[in-house]
């Protein structure tokens, strides 16, 4: 059995759809009628429910949206699936995590570093920023960040689910991280010139300092530190530091990533909804 949690997300719900034909048990929080596999009702914040669905011999996908409890909700997880004998985890992470650094960072070097240590064969996907944010970001022809001029990668979580889906499906492969990007690294005024082009509305990247930026984000509800620590990632992230491109989602999968206008060719309407 192949148990995918966070199965309504955006990875999930690609995933789910990548292992028709398995024995796949989705596991959601309320029940979906748009969704394949088998659903099994649990919650995170009650990690003995996602615990009791496990058996001996289950591949395991850890993936949730991050929140105040989700160290040690995702820990408790990993500690009942190598009660159970699952056979390996599959864990949706993020390129650069480790214990302490900002946001999610710290809070994935956490799940990551328990998940090491478990015992249990593991995947740890370490993906970079997601093409699925830019359409919620894009408002009134325009979108706000403190990346600077430099190239910036993004991937689509499509192709994350792919990588899962192999790892899930493939034998259980030697335990490891895996860094996974889209193909290419573009400037954000790039990425506003794809969009436009892909939408035919123009678009435009307005850059700011991490001090407006984090006013920015207060004034749009985020509140702080998050705000200050968002626009501060955003600045370092810009810095060239994440632009690099890695090999693993064809490693894994036999085919490249993605690219931007790919993603764009395909989600040009949920810009429509925000821009
Ligand atoms: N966004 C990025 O650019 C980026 C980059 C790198 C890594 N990541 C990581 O990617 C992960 C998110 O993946 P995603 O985008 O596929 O997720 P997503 O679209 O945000 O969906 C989150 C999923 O988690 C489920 N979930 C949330 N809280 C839960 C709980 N308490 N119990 C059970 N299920 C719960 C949600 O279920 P409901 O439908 O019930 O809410 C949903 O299925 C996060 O760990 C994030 O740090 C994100």
């Amino acid at each position: 059995m192949i148990v995918v949690t966070g199965a309504t997300g955006s990875i999930g719900r690609a995933l789910v759809g990548r292992l028709s034909g398995h024995d796949v048990r989705a596991v959601v929080r309320r029940p979906v009628a748009d969704l394949g596999g088998q659903q099994a009702l649990a919650d995170f914040d009650e990690p003995g429910t996602i615990g009791r669905l496990l058996s001996p011999g289950d591949r395991l996908f850890l993936n949730s949206s991050l929140w105040p409890g989700f160290v040690d909700a995702h820990r408790a997880v990993i500690d009942l699936a190598a009660r159970a004998g699952v056979a390996q985890v599959v864990a949706v992470s993020v390129r650069g995590a480790v214990p302490g650094a900002k946001l999610g960072g710290g809070m994935h070097g956490e799940v990551d570093a328990h998940l090491r240590k478990s015992g249990l064969p593991y995947a740890i996907l370490q993906p970079t920023g997601f093409m699925q944010n830019l359409p919620h970001e894009v408002r009134d022809g325009r979108f706000y960040g403190s990346y600077g001029p430099e190239a910036v990668n993004y991937i689509d979580t499509r192709d994350i689910a792919e990588v899962a889906a192999a790892l899930l499906t493939g034998p259980v492969a030697a335990s490891g991280d895996h860094v996974l990007t889209g193909p290419e690294s573009l400037s954000h005024d790039r990425i506003a010139a794809e969009i436009s082009a892909a939408t035919g509305r123009a678009v435009r990247y307005v850059n700011l300092s991490v001090p407006e930026m984090t006013a920015h984000l207060e004034r749009q509800g985020v509140p702080q530190p998050q705000a200050g620590d968002l626009a501060e990632l955003m600045a370092e992230t810009g810095d060239g530091r994440w632009a690099t491109t890695t090999t693993a989602v064809e490693d894994l999968t036999g085919r490249p990533p993605r690219p931007l206008s790919a993603f764009l060719a395909d989600h040009k309407d949920a810009f429509g909804r925000t821009s």
